[in-house]
């Protein structure tokens, strides 16, 4: 049972259809790593990728879907090196680790296009588990505001839609990084100018990203890039500029339909959140355990993080889990406690197997 933040659980019988066709897919005579990305065949699988994405989140036509490459970690840069003009400025939310990722890689980016990145709004001073409280007024003047949708490390997630509560003033474009809470429930994606998302948590193998952007961004797109870094080039090509990760996209091409099958987001939306209720119940059910340091309505669905009252308990419990068959449950090393990452993929049973596990080990401790 597989918690990991990312790479994170993926649908074992999308894995098993996979690895059966590696061979010989759809009775081509070879497999989609060796198919030709400009032939018929992968054609089909990048459009039928395309078609899912669009169709499980309803995305308008307003909007380009780029696949590409080099992790959400290049899109740090690509944003503002495609979105910044000379003198112009980005204010970004930071509200955890990868938000100040975004920030620090963005100012590197930006100051080769002659812009500059900075910070809007942080929690650091709340101690990083609230989320950040954006001063409209501030973000008055600038290209854009950067948000992270779900901070993986930290466990806070914007409610969105409305968690981009306050509307950015006129003229100000909206981007998010949505890595680690994509297509986790219906989410109105058309309200932002860009998102950009990792594939490797709920949708695909690591490296791919999805990048949803308006296309009238795209309009506006600074000339001094190498094509390779233009969103507008990658848009042009239809995600074909350079070879894509074939098996990447076909493994997501599964993914989705695997989505869409069980519902789509509406349906897993409401089953990742009643395994969200359940750990986070079970947590605060044995506050002489356990503690969850997030506040009460920033909690994130996907990465439910813990720490033990007493920190003695912490190895005990995971070596315990490891022999109860529960893995990746360890927070990340930066922020130490537990996390617990439970993406699409991942089934209620795994969780009410660990809310058990937690409640037993608890019952011991008291
Ligand atoms: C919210 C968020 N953004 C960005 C990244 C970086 O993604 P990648 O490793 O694909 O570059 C991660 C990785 O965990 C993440 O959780």
């Amino acid at each position: 049972m597989n918690f990991g933040a990312g790479p994170g659980a993926l649908p074992l019988e999308v894995l098993e259809e996979v690895a059966a066709e590696l061979g010989d897919i759809a009775g081509t005579g070879m497999g989609v790593l060796e198919h030709s990305h400009r032939g018929a065949f992968f054609e089909g699988v990048l459009a039928e990728t395309l078609t899912l994405l669009r169709e499980l989140t309803g995305l308008p036509d307003s909007h380009e879907i780029l696949l590409m490459q080099g992790g959400a970690s290049l899109q740090f840069g690509l944003v503002p090196m495609n979105l910044l003009r000379e003198g112009a400025r980005a204010g970004y939310v930071v509200g955890g680790a990868w938000g100040e990722k975004a920030l620090d890689e963005g100012k590197r980016a930006a100051a080769l296009v002659g812009g500059e990145a900075t910070l809007l709004a942080s929690s650091e001073e709340s101690g990083r588990y609230v989320r950040p409280v954006v001063d409209v007024p501030d973000a008055r003047g600038l290209a854009y505001v950067h948000f992270t949708s779900n901070e993986t490390i930290h466990g806070i997630e914007y409610d969105l839609p409305s968690g981009v509560a306050t509307p950015m003033p006129k003229g100000v474009a909206c981007v998010c990084d949505a890595s680690s809470n994509f297509l986790a429930r219906p989410y109105a994606y058309a309200g932002f100018d860009l998102v950009y998302a990792g594939a490797q948590k709920n949708i695909g193998p690591a490296g791919l990203v999805v990048v949803f952007v308006k296309k009238s961004m795209l309009a506006e797109h600074t000339p001094k890039l190498p094509n390779i870094l233009r969103y507008d080039q990658h848009a042009k090509s239809g995600s074909l500029l350079n070879t894509p990760p074939t098996l990447s996209i076909e493994i997501t091409r599964r993914v989705l339909r695997w989505l869409r099958a069980k519902g789509g987001l509406a349906a897993i939306g409401a089953q990742n959140a009643r395994k969200a209720q359940l750990l986070y119940g079970t947590i605060d059910a044995f506050p002489s355990v356990y503690r969850a340091p997030v506040t009460s309505g920033a909690r994130s669905e996907m990465n439910a993080v813990f720490h033990f009252v007493r920190a003695e308990d912490q190895a005990v419990f995971l070596e315990q889990a490891a022999r109860a068959g529960f893995v990746g449950l360890a927070g990340h090393r930066s922020a130490g406690g537990m996390r617990v990452s439970m993406y699409n993929a991942v089934p209620l049973a795994w969780v009410e197997a660990l809310c058990d596990f937690m409640r037993t080990f608890a019952a011991a401790r008291a």
